[in-house]
């Protein structure tokens, strides 16, 4: 069997990782500005992240969510307290899109309501009702086209005042800081005004912390640093730093019902393990701390350099856009192939950093330094 061909990869096979540092199988390093797509949070391989899964591997690697699973209860209380949302309640599913498929369906069940608001270039996802509410036609199938979402311009409040006062939508679904649409960032005034009609109109706000939340933006949360609290909080990526797992964070005033919600996988003892031990490095190496200050270092070297095509560099924490006047296409390739380090990308213009949260100022250095080579 061939494998179905929808990657266009890269020629590289990475073999191993120590924090922001990858080797391919000929032996060559590389420094990480990627974090496998901003999911590699406390660093690849970090020895107490090994330790907590290959250890709990030798006790117990999966049973169902039919029995007692304390390892998911510890993991509620640990999230709740370090993220500040202690009266929330945790659902654990295994993706990103799971999560948000599961935030909408929670406010549907909760209206009554089907009809979905989401961002201009918004992404929250490949399946049915996550890939409806991602603003990209060519990943939208026919059968996930089912007219359930209004895709609306970023910080209008008006647009969306007069979407909401029709007095029929489920949600609002956003990400604080877009990644795929291209660190584009909500402003909190528009925010705060979303969250007054969302009340006013019972219409559920749900933030997509999938890849700006769990530490990446300086705060654990994107929306933290906007002064709103949303209903629903969707997070994965980061939370077990490449061990699959999503989770789905609820507020108080939703109801759970017995048989609503479910998932085989979900909240399974090997995730649940790895993600005590994420919070435990999160907390113990103050990676939010770590990501606030090495992220705002690196936004201002950059900024400093004065790199030719560089047109903007914006963002928080360590998800940073450089936005250049020339395709991100060759500088990418060269950055990987000449300079030994990977960044991500958006649209046709954008690199996208999102580094493991404990990247170094020596190393945000040494990625300048290969930047100014290629440019
Ligand atoms: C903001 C956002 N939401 C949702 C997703 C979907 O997550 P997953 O690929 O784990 O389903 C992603 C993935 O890139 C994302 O960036």
């Amino acid at each position: 069997m061939e494998l179905f061909d929808v990657y266009p990869l890269m020629d590289v096979t990475i073999a191993r990782g120590k924090g922001c540092t990858v080797w391919d199988t000929e032996g060559q390093e590389y420094l990480d500005l990627y974090g496998g797509h901003a999911v590699i949070s406390v660093g690849h391989c970090h020895p107490h992240y090994v330790e907590a899964i290959t250890g709990q591997l030798q006790k117990l690697g999966f049973y169902s969510n039919s029995v007692q699973n304390s390892l998911q209860k510890e993991l509620a209380r640990r999230l709740g307290k370090v993220c500040g949302y202690d009266d929330y309640s945790l659902f654990l599913i295994n993706s990103g899109a799971e999560a948000n498929e599961n935030a909408l369906k929670l406010a549907s069940f909760y209206n009554g309501r089907t009809r979905v608001l989401s961002l201009e270039k918004a992404f929250h996802g490949r399946t049915s009702l996550a890939v409806e509410a991602t603003n990209n036609p060519k990943i939208i199938a026919p059968i996930n086209a089912n007219g359930h979402v209004t895709y609306l311009p970023l910080n209008d409040i008006r647009a969306w005042e007069q979407e909401i006062e029709k007095g029929d939508v489920c949600a609002c679904i956003l990400e604080c800081i877009q990644g795929v649409g291209g660190i584009r960032m909500v402003e909190a005034g528009f925010l705060q005004a979303l969250r007054k009609l969302c009340d006013e109109h019972n219409t559920v706000l749900i933030c997509d912390e999938i890849q700006c939340g769990y530490g990446r933006s300086g705060k654990f949360f994107a929306h933290q640093h906007l002064g709103v609290k949303p209903d629903i909080i969707t997070v994965a990526k980061g939370i077990c730093n490449g061990f699959p797992m999503g989770a789905v964070l609820i507020s108080p005033k939703f109801t759970p019902v017995y048989g609503q919600l479910g998932t085989t996988f979900g909240g399974n003892h090997l995730a649940c393990a790895g993600a005590l031990a994420v919070l435990d490095i999160i907390e113990s190496e103050r990676l939010v701390e770590n990501a606030a200050e090495v992220g705002e270092y690196l936004i201002q070297t950059i900024r400093d350099a004065q790199l030719p095509h560089v047109v903007e560099v914006r963002g928080r924490g360590l998800m940073i856009g450089i936005e250049l006047d020339i395709p991100y296409k060759e500088p990418r390739q060269r950055l990987v192939c000449e300079q030994h380090c990977f960044t991500g990308c958006s649209g046709t213009n954008v690199l996208r950093l999102l580094p493991p949260l404990c990247l170094t100022k020596a190393e945000a250095d040494s990625f300048v330094e290969r930047l100014k080579a290629v440019l």
